[in-house]
């Protein structure tokens, strides 16, 4: 029998916060042990017959085709559902979309604007839902980054995480990932573009249980100093392309390059969950250059991804 802890089955993956340390350090040997299995072209059809239902309300590059293929991969089959083609992009309301695709799919992955809708999804399917994406988390991408920073250093506990930018998803999910696995994370956003204040509130309240340091400043010389990994994500997200001048001379100071992350300790790591805009929030030569893990973090979105679907789907 499996280990209550770790009995996934039917369950969400809406945000990190809402699981244990524990689970997530399980997550994270289940896509190592799946990474192992894809490399040595050991077939491994643990979702054979299943069908994960993908409803995207933005764009995608590496979420869409990493979901798609791992389910190839797992032995079953994705459907992509663009809200431009779906009734729900014409009014259709979440909760007659869950209903509906609860009778046919096995599990929902779903991009969009507000968490809430995620979690009214989910309240509503009677399948797993999983975020790939909203206004305020990623946590598909920070089990992935966490795993490429572990394939990087050997550990997670004990190391420093800097990120430089906006407080925006990917900023919220990195604090519930590195409080959770044991991880000092310092975030340096100008005034006014701080990470929610609500997971802010969550992660400090954890980080003094677990003896993680959490630094949340405008000063990126400060959030930056002997960081193991540095990481930072656009100035404009989905969403906010109307924004994008104001934001280009507000983060002026904020971009990732050779100066700041002199900062850092000399054997850094960098992550970007991409889509990169070089030479605004990173220069070119850090984000292609030596220290740079970003298509190791991109392709681990596979790996880690096929361990959240098999421990939800699975059984
Ligand atoms: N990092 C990430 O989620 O990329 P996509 O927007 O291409 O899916
Ligand atoms: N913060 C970015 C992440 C893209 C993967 C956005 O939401 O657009």
């Amino acid at each position: 029998m499996l280990n209550p802890t770790y009995d996934f089955r039917g369950r969400d993956f809406l945000a990190l916060g809402d699981f244990s340390s524990e689970e997530i350090q399980f997550l994270l040997e289940e896509a190592i042990k799946l990474k192992q299995m894809q490399k040595k072209r050991i077939p491994h059809p643990y979702l054979q017959g299943k069908v994960l239902g993908m409803i995207f309300e933005k764009s995608s590059t590496r979420t869409r085709v990493s979901f798609e293929v791992g389910m190839y991969q797992l032995g079953g089959q994705a459907i992509f559902l663009s809200s431009n083609d779906i009734q729900l992009g014409r009014g259709e309301t979440i909760s007659d979309t869950a209903h509906v695709l609860s009778r046919y799919v096995d599990g929902i992955m779903i991009r969009t604007f507000a968490h809430a809708k995620v979690e009214e999804l989910a309240s509503v399917a009677s399948i797993p839902v999983i975020n790939g994406l909203t206004d305020t988390h990623h946590p598909c991408q920070v089990l992935a980054d966490l795993l490429t920073i572990l394939e990087h250093k050997g550990k997670l506990a004990g190391l420093k995480l800097c990120y430089v930018g906006d407080g925006n998803n990917m900023a919220n999910s990195l604090l519930e990932g590195a409080v959770k696995v044991g991880m000092d994370i310092a975030i340096a956003t100008p005034v006014g573009y701080e990470p929610d204040e609500q997971v802010v509130a969550q992660v400090l309240a954890l980080a003094a249980k677990n003896e993680v340091e959490v630094t949340i400043t405008t000063d990126p010389v400060v959030a930056m100093q002997d960081a193991d990994v540095v990481y930072t994500d656009v100035w404009a997200s989905m969403g906010q392309e109307s924004e994008q001048q104001k934001r280009l001379a507000e983060f002026a100071a904020y971009q990732v390059n050779g100066k700041l992350t002199a900062h850092a300790k000399s054997d850094f790591i960098f992550l970007h969950c991409l889509p990169a805009h070089r030479g605004e929030e990173v220069s070119v030569d850090i984000v292609d250059g030596p220290h740079s893990v970003v298509f190791d973090e991109a392709e681990n979105r596979l790996h880690a991804q096929k361990a959240i679907l098999k421990a939800l789907m699975g059984g």
